[in-house]
């Protein structure tokens, strides 16, 4: 079997996601290493998108590079599409995000779109969401707190979390001037009900499951090729 690297799998899912893409049209763009093959196809279209709204300043920055306009979320009314990588895929479509930090802008703009188109090599894909730490975006007064709710568990699953760090030590700082707690041993069997369950806490910005803005599609990079899958 032809040996095709993880690496490869992203860069054929961002780059098929292209083809759901209108030009002319406003979308919605994501963040990480899948997305940045995305946002390069973006740039080779020959009739252009009219612009994007992005999910965090990094996106923005590839997206400018690009000559790509992007626009303040506050000013469209609705996108047509939402295009954005998963650290988990179940087989329903219900995700885990925020490996990359970028978790509440992500919902924020995958809310305003019609369609998410999900872009993932294939070691994303899980039967049960929660074997990769569980990101959760909070305000720091709230970090002993929401750690313990955790450690009792909820919705019969329990885990450590832990804060992001960077590689100095520091706390990580999201685009939003907040904190992330990775939660580690989760098994998220419900994760429309974990999801608002953790989302009423105090505290809790955003939580990494993506079940009420679930995929529509994923693109689903493997050996094999691009895998389609609708939800
Ligand atoms: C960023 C995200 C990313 O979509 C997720 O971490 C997947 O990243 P990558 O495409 O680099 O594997 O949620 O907050």
């Amino acid at each position: 079997m032809v040996h095709v690297s993880q690496d490869e799998q992203k860069r054929a899912a961002g780059r098929a996601a292209i083809a759901y893409v209108t030009p002319g049209t406003v979308i919605g763009v994501g963040t990480g290493s899948t997305v940045a093959p995305f946002i390069e196809a973006l740039g080779e279209m020959p009739e252009r998108i009219a612009g994007a709204v992005s999910s965090s300043e990094r996106s923005t920055a590839a997206l400018l590079a690009l000559g790509i306009p992007v626009l303040d979320a506050n000013t469209v009314e609705g996108l047509e599409l939402y295009v954005d990588g998963a650290d988990e895929v179940d087989p329903r479509g219900y995700l885990i995000k925020g490996g990359g930090g970028a978790l509440t802008r992500e919902k924020i703009v995958a809310a305003l779109a019609d369609r998410f188109i999900c872009i993932a090599d294939g070691s994303k894909r899980v039967d049960v969401l929660g074997g990769f730490p569980l990101p959760v975006e909070v305000i720091p007064m709230a970090e002993a707190a929401v750690t313990r709710r955790f450690a009792a568990g909820v919705l019969g699953t329990a885990g450590e979390a832990r804060l992001r760090r960077t590689a100095d030590g520091s706390p990580y700082v999201t685009d939003n001037g907040q904190h992330i707690l990775d939660v580690h041993g989760l098994r998220i069997s419900d994760p429309l009900a974990f999801e608002s369950a953790v989302n009423d806490w105090p505290g809790v910005v955003t939580v990494g499951v993506f079940a009420h803005q679930k995929a529509s599609i994923c693109l689903l990079g493997t050996p094999e090729g691009v895998q389609t899958l609708t939800f």
